[in-house]
């Protein structure tokens, strides 16, 4: 027993002392391009804090003017001010998007068109994991209503101001997960069966094929589009489980700092000459494989017509 411990102890502190090579091992690829985005219009969802808040504060340090679109606009007004402060860029707005209600999406939308003539980057950033079953105010399942089709509605609805704009593009963050994912067609809503777990995997699968299917009707437009894993990332997202705390808090030196996993939607958002990569999936800022499920033209295309129907619009 005293020897386990030991030799557990010894492990711990070793992990421990490597964690800084091991982590810069895992740090993932550096968004490298120069671009600048003076004039420039971004919107990027859930930027009030993780991931989202460290895009912000890059794009806005490189000029551009930046809508944090969020759900509690207190929390995006402290971000804004702390980013306006690090980046000397008073361009970067708040705007209340509370993606689990199609009424915010619309009125955020239409603001948002009423203020601005441009739009040049979408960050479909937002996201929620591990929620106890729950349904959005439109009766969506969570995960699916807040990831997936809170994100189609909110592109739906800009996309015009996105092709006016072109070149323009639009970026989703999905997840490695999203091998574990299906898009289960006869219980999308998981009304017969839920696990919040896989719920999360269907909705981040869900976010890959969207990307692949915009990107077929976007051919043409100028506009492009591109889904991202960030890495495994320490921020709030694990907030739903404690178990998922208690492991981030404990593994925390090799997790990605937000600013890593920032940079693969920055490489996507800003590269030169990734027009052509429209409709694919990366990590670590290069393109990397998709599972076979999210290769699937078919349900690519189901998934749109049925995210159609469900938000009872039209998208040709
Ligand atoms: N962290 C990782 O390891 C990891 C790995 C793979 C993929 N991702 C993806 O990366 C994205 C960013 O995640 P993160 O790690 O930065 O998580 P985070 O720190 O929890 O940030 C998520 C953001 O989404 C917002 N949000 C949640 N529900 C919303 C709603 N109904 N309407 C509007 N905004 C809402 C949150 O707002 P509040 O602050 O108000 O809750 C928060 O700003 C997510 O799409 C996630 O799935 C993360």
């Amino acid at each position: 027993m005293l020897v386990a411990l030991g030799l557990l102890t010894s492990f711990l502190s070793f992990l421990y002392v490597t964690a800084p090579s091991i982590r810069k091992f895992f740090a993932g690829g550096v968004c490298r391009t120069n671009v600048q985005l003076s004039g420039k219009v971004v919107v990027i969802t859930g930027a009030n804090t993780g991931i989202g808040k460290e895009t912000a504060r890059e794009l806005s340090r490189r000029g551009a003017r930046v809508y944090i679109a969020c759900r509690d606009v207190l929390k995006g007004e402290s971000a804004a001010s702390e980013i306006r402060a690090d980046t000397k860029n008073s361009q970067v707005l708040v705007r209340k998007l509370d993606l689990s209600d199609t009424k915010s999406i619309r009125a955020f939308a239409e603001g948002f068109l009423a203020e601005e003539k441009q739009l040049h980057i979408l960050i479909n950033n937002a996201g929620v994991m591990l929620c106890p079953y729950s349904k959005t105010a439109d009766g969506f399942e969570t995960h699916l209503g807040v990831n997936h089709l809170g994100h189609f509605l909110l592109t739906r609805l800009l996309l015009g101001r996105l092709k006016e704009s072109a070149p323009a593009r639009v970026v989703t963050l999905s997840s490695v997960v999203h091998h574990a994912g299906k898009i289960r067609f006869h219980d999308l809503q998981g009304e017969k069966y839920y696990n919040r777990g896989f719920a999360y995997c269907h909705s981040k699968l869900a976010n890959v094929l969207f990307t692949r299917e915009l990107a077929k009707r976007l051919k043409g437009t100028g506009v492009t589009t591109y889904a991202v894993h960030p890495g495994i990332v320490r921020s709030e997202l694990v907030r739903h489980s404690f178990l998922l705390c208690l492991l981030w808090r404990l593994f925390s030196p090799f997790l990605k700092t937000t600013w890593e996993g920032a940079q693969t939607s920055l490489h996507c958002a800003l590269a030169e000459g990734l027009e052509p990569l429209s409709g694919k999936y990366f990590s670590d800022c290069k393109k990397t494989w998709v599972s076979p499920r999210a290769r699937n033209n078919k349900t690519a295309e189901r998934l749109w017509n049925v995210s159609c129907e469900l938000l009872g619009i039209q998208w040709e």
